[in-house]
Parts: structure tokens; C-alpha cells; sequence
């Protein structure tokens, strides 16, 4: 039987590896002077002004909307088909999460679907750009009143491209990406909030820093800054370092590498999974979409449950696995978000299943799992 075959996996070079021993040897391991190349080298990749690096991109929203003035009784909009951290970051500030439903094809909110539950306390649309697929933004912001903001999380979309050819992260919202491990652009943990207003930026590196000054990170090498800021207001502890900086220049360097990687993949599932009872998540055309999740849906009339497919496929070795268990389901958020009925995202998340894809994963591997497949639903 083939080795295990994670859902995705990051590949870090010796490049990566040299980085992280050139800050370890500088003495400099927490966030500073290479913290903020990186931050100008991703300013200048998604060609946006400021991009405020963060621990993750679950604090990177909750800073988002903290620094938009979102609290206790103000509604956030979000889907319902999404990681947790999405309507966490409405919760970490006592404001309500209220879910909406996706379209069945991109698996992305639509206007009509965040219209439908916007109210006169809705304050924010949280989109997500799921799997990778750049969500219709400009549509969303000409349907909603200007006193709605949208924060974007990206956490699936470094690399991918609004339908107008722009760089996901230069909306001129609040975007935010995700480092994490398994994503496009891997530090380990890690995030970054990608904005065009200045003051925005300037809040969320204070919010960071415990709502320290912006340069407060200088304090143990630089005579004037200032030692003991007086707090006026609680921030957070959620900033970058630059060990992590360190791996992240070397890995942005190596986008174009990452994505010929996923993109082969992706054709090999596209092309090995027709005539089968698999609808696959529609894919914009190349560079649109990251290819951070290969994502397909079981159809109906099929041999098999999704479940059953899902246990057969991890039996040879295959780490398939579901993105998501919708949410507005959990009991986290029965007493905490306003009841609805999601008839899509509740048929779609019944039969989706993600394929593995990722910078290790190899035509091979994906040659592999068609054939698996195959066998299991032939
Ligand atoms: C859609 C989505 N949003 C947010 C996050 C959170 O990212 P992080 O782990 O960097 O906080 C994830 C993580 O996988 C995600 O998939």
C-alpha cells in the first residue's frame, strides 16, 4: 500500500531551512526588522499599500472587525460552509454571527444569499473565498449599503484572483490569508490582513501589539522609543516573528513553483474523474483560483455514501477529508447565533469530500487517487 498521503502537505527547501538559521545566528527572533520586509514584499505581490502581518489569520479577522468598531449587538454576516474562525472572530467581541447559505457550484456566498439575512443591525459580510475560488466581492459591495463593511477571509485564496484579474487581498477591504501549515504560502502558523486604508493598518499593528504603539516592537534596541506606553485601550498578544517572516520570503519567492504543483494535480483529478458520480467545485479559469482544496461533491444515484467513500480512500492510505461540517449545526453556535435554514449548504456539506493537494503533492500521488477512486465507485 502507497505511504500516507496527507490532504495537503507545505514543502520547505533548504532555502527555508538557511532563512531560519540566518535570524536564529542575527539574535533577532520575535518581530522586527525581517518581520517588515516581508510585509513590504507581500504589500508588493498583491499589489495592495499596507499588509499587517499577524499569529493567524483567525486573529487577523477578529482584529479586522475590532478595528471597524464591531461589538456587542452588531450582526456579522458569514457563511455557515466554513472553519470556525470565520464567525469566531463576531464572537471574541460579543457580536452576533448570523449564517448564510453558499451557491451549490462555487460553494462561495452570492449577493442574494447575504441579502437575504442582512438586516438594519447587520455591521459586516465576512466572504470566504472557499477552497480557493475568489468570491463575487465587487457584486456583494454594490448590493450592500455603504454602512456594511466586508472583511475577507482569505485564509484559502493567497494566490488566487478576483474575476477583474486583480490579486485577491487588493478588494480595498480588510483581507485576510492564513500561513497555516496546509495553506499556499505555509510559515506554520501564522497571518497577515492585506488593507488600502492607512488608519485601518495602523489600528490593526497596534491591536497586535496589546494596543501598544505601532513601533512598540523597538522598545529593547532603539533609545527613543517609548519604554512604558501608557494603555488606554486592551489589544491583543497576536502579532508575527521573524522567524516565521524568514520562512515566509522564501516560500513567497516560491509561489509560482507551489502553483504549477497544484495546478498539475488539479488537471490530473479534472481529467481522471469525468463519467463518474462526482461534480467537482467549479474551477475559474487558471490563475483564479489558488487550488488550495480540491474539492468535489458525490452526486446522487452513487454506489456509495460520502462517508463510505471518505472511510474507503483513508483505508488506502489516502487523507481525504471534509471542508466543512457547516456550522450553524453546532451547538457552539445554537445559543450564540441567530437560528436559520440553509438548504444548500446543508445539501452540499451532506456529499463533499477534499481531495489531497499541495506543494508535495505530486502528479503521481494524484494519478494514485483517481485510480483509487475509481476502483471504490466503479
Ligand atoms: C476558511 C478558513 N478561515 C480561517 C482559517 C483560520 O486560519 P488560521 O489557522 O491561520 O487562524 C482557516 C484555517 O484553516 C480556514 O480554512
Amino acid at each position: 500500500m502507497r505511504p500516507y498521503l496527507p490532504f495537503g502537505k507545505p514543502d520547505f527547501s533548504e532555502r527555508e531551512i538557511e532563512a531560519v538559521a540566518r535570524v536564529l545566528r542575527s539574535g533577532w527572533v520575535g518581530m522586527g526588522p525581517e518581520t517588515l520586509a516581508f510585509e513590504g514584499e507581500l504589500a508588493a505581490a498583491l499589489g495592495v499599500p499596507h499588509v499587517v502581518t499577524t499569529s493567524s489569520c483567525t486573529s487577523a479577522m477578529l482584529m479586522s472587525l475590532k478595528a471597524l468598531g464591531i461589538g456587542p449587538g452588531d450582526e456579522v454576516v458569514c457563511p455557515s460552509l466554513t472553519w470556525c474562525s470565520t464567525a469566531n472572530a463576531a464572537l471574541y467581541l460579543g457580536a452576533t454571527p448570523v449564517f448564510c447559505d453558499v451557491d451549490a457550484e462555487t460553494l462561495c456566498v452570492h449577493p442574494a444569499s447575504v441579502m437575504r439575512v442582512v438586516t438594519p443591525r447587520t455591521r459586516a459580510v465576512m466572504v470566504v473565498h472557499f477552497g480557493g475560488l475568489a468570491a463575487p466581492v465587487a457584486e456583494l459591495r454594490a448590493a450592500l449599503p455603504p454602512s456594511v463593511a466586508i472583511v475577507e477571509d482569505a485564509a484559502h485564496a493567497f494566490g488566487s484572483r478576483y474575476a477583474d484579474g486583480r490579486a485577491v487581498g487588493a478588494s480595498g477591504n480588510a483581507v485576510c490569508f492564513s500561513f497555516y501549515a496546509n495553506k499556499t504560502l505555509s510559515t506554520g502558523e501564522g497571518g497577515a490582513v492585506a488593507v488600502f486604508d492607512e488608519a485601518l493598518a495602523s489600528e490593526i499593528r497596534s491591536l497586535r501589539q496589546h494596543g501598544l504603539p505601532e513601533d512598540a516592537w523597538k522598545r529593547f534596541t532603539h533609545p527613543n522609543v517609548v519604554m512604558n506606553a501608557n494603555l488606554t485601550r486592551l489589544g491583543y498578544k497576536a502579532n508575527y516573528t521573524d522567524l516565521q517572516a524568514a520562512i515566509g520570503r522564501v516560500q513567497l519567492a516560491r509561489q509560482a513553483e507551489f502553483s504549477r504543483t497544484r495546478l498539475a494535480a488539479a488537471e490530473v483529478y479534472r481529467a481522471g474523474l469525468q463519467s463518474l458520480p462526482l461534480a467537482l467545485q467549479k474551477l475559474a479559469t487558471d490563475p483564479a483560483h489558488s487550488r488550495h482544496l480540491f474539492i468535489v461533491l458525490l452526486r446522487e444515484g452513487a454506489r456509495l455514501s460520502r462517508d463510505e467513500l471518505l472511510a474507503a480512500l483513508r483505508q488506502r492510505n489516502i487523507g481525504a477529508t471534509i471542508h466543512y461540517e457547516p456550522l450553524h449545526l453546532m451547538p457552539l453556535y445554537a445559543g450564540t447565533a441567530a437560528p436559520v435554514s440553509l438548504p444548500q449548504t446543508e445539501q452540499v456539506a451532506a456529499n463533499i469530500l477534499t481531495l489531497p493537494i499541495g506543494a508535495s503533492v505530486t502528479v503521481d500521488d494524484a494519478h494514485d487517487v483517481v485510480a483509487a477512486i475509481r476502483e471504490i465507485l466503479g
